[in-house]
């Protein structure tokens, strides 16, 4: 197990950059398959989820090549074969190869794909999607055969704007003959990243970025180059950090637009920001207010952002409710933070955090990856001494963060347990 231990209240300054998006790099990566030439992907960052994916790709027989901060996939040499369940379930991200290998061969086989635990994935919207294109679904004990002698292009409706049903109803859509529709589409910009990776090979697709997206399927996809947009969710997460933490600390290399859900909220809790074009800089605050959130899709309030938000409304002096209506079971950073001494109550899909809280170092555990970010954030803000366990979920998704927080003044230590 990796531990991190971490010597809270030190304030933190300094620029901290931001890596690629551990969402998009990982939609881009398996989309390189649907090409017939190499593509090359820049600003992929160095995490174990993008270690994952390129291990699949390499278990497939594409070549695989890292230099620096890119990621070069040539995939002329992939043989087609089954996923195994090791590879499968390490990550979530395993099934944008269902759709990514249906698009190309007509043909996948693996099984349901891995994630953290914070609540029920199904991956029904998928699966209709691949159905709706004319695909036949063969399902036994999470063991999945999906194959079409002819994927045609449909419309499809979503149930909900689903990030991940989105993105596979794209990659297996875009070699269909005739025109796609996908509706109640998923509008994050991770999306549209993977839409203007797929336009630049030669496909043709209009709308991502909206909740009606169309593609007119072609024949034969070209590598090219292309390059992940920066972490809001890293970079959310950092800025939230200035405020708790910060004196003038700036989160660099970043779409200020993508996280403004985030630093609106912060903005009506009265922290002291100033945004750039690319840049955010904040400032421990004191005084800060409640507010109430409510998690939706994008543009709403992102849900990855909800618990290493809750670590800064311990701070605000009253009672703050957040609703969280995407996921089932991501209050799992809760207790903890109530064992470093929050006041947080939980209500079914709501919680209520009650502010100003003293938080100090105790021994907490990263259930989830956004949990561990916030656990993270907490005992860098708190007096004394914090162990968190389990933080091979955070290393998952968040590159170099011993190194970013060490560099702006954390004191910070990785060990293996
Ligand atoms: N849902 C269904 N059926 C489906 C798909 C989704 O019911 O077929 C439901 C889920 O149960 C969940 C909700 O819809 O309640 C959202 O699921 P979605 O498909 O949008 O999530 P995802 O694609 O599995 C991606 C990110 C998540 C992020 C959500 C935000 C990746 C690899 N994962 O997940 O990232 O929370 O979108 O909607 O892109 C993270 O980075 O910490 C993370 C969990």
């Amino acid at each position: 197990m990796k531990v991190l231990e971490i010597n809270g209240g030190k304030t933190l300054e300094g620029t901290i950059r931001i890596s690629g998006a551990k969402n998009s790099a990982v939609a881009l990566i398996p989309a390189a398959l649907l090409a017939d030439t190499t593509s090359t992907i820049c600003n992929v960052p160095d995490i174990t989820d993008t270690d994952a994916l390129a291990e699949i790709l390499k278990y497939l027989g594409a070549k695989v090549s890292r230099a620096s901060e890119s990621i070069v996939i040539n995939p002329t040499t992939i043989e087609n074969k089954e996923i195994p369940k090791e590879l499968s379930t390490k990550l979530r991200a395993s099934y944008y190869f269902m759709a990514a290998l249906l698009g190309k061969y007509k043909y996948v086989e693996m099984y349901f794909p891995g994630g953290c635990n914070i609540g029920a994935r199904p991956i029904d919207q998928t699966l209709k999607s691949f159905k709706a294109l004319g695909a036949t679904v063969e399902e036994k004990d999470n063991h999945y055969k999906i194959y079409a002698e002819k994927l045609v292009g449909t419309h499809i409706y979503l149930d909900m704007p689903s990030v991940g049903a989105t993105i596979n109803a794209l990659l297996a859509s875009v070699k269909a003959s005739g025109e796609t529709v996908i509706e109640n589409a998923a509008k994050e910009p991770e999306v549209v990243n993977l839409a203007v990776f797929l336009n630049r090979m030669g496909a043709n697709i209009t709308g991502a970025g909206t909740s009606e997206i169309r593609i007119q399927g072609v024949d034969k996809l070209e590598g090219c180059n292309t390059e992940v947009i920066p972490d809001r969710i890293e970079a959310g997460t950092y800025v939230i950090l200035g405020a708790l933490a910060g004196n003038k600390l700036k989160v660099d290399n970043i779409i200020p637009e993508h996280i403004e859900m985030l630093t609106l909220k912060m903005k009506e809790m009265g922290v002291d920001m100033e945004i750039g074009s690319d840049y955010i800089i904040t400032s421990k605050t004191d005084n800060l207010k409640p507010i109430t959130v409510k998690t939706q899709g994008y543009p709403g309030f992102a849900t990855d952002l909800q618990q290493p938000l809750t670590s800064l409304l311990t701070q605000a002096n009253g009672t703050s409710v957040l609703e969280e209506t995407i996921y089932e079971n991501r209050f799992q950073n809760v207790p903890y933070l109530n064992k470093m001494g929050a006041n947080i109550e939980i209500d079914n899909r709501k919680i209520n955090v009650t502010g100003k809280s003293e938080l100090v170092g105790c021994e907490v555990t990263a259930t989830d990856l956004r949990a561990g970010a916030c656990l993270i954030l907490a005992a860098l803000a708190a007096k004394g001494t914090t162990k968190v366990n389990d933080v091979e979920h955070v290393l998952r998704g968040y590159e170099n963060i011993v190194e970013k927080l060490t560099d702006v003044g954390a004191s910070i230590t990785l060990k293996d347990e």
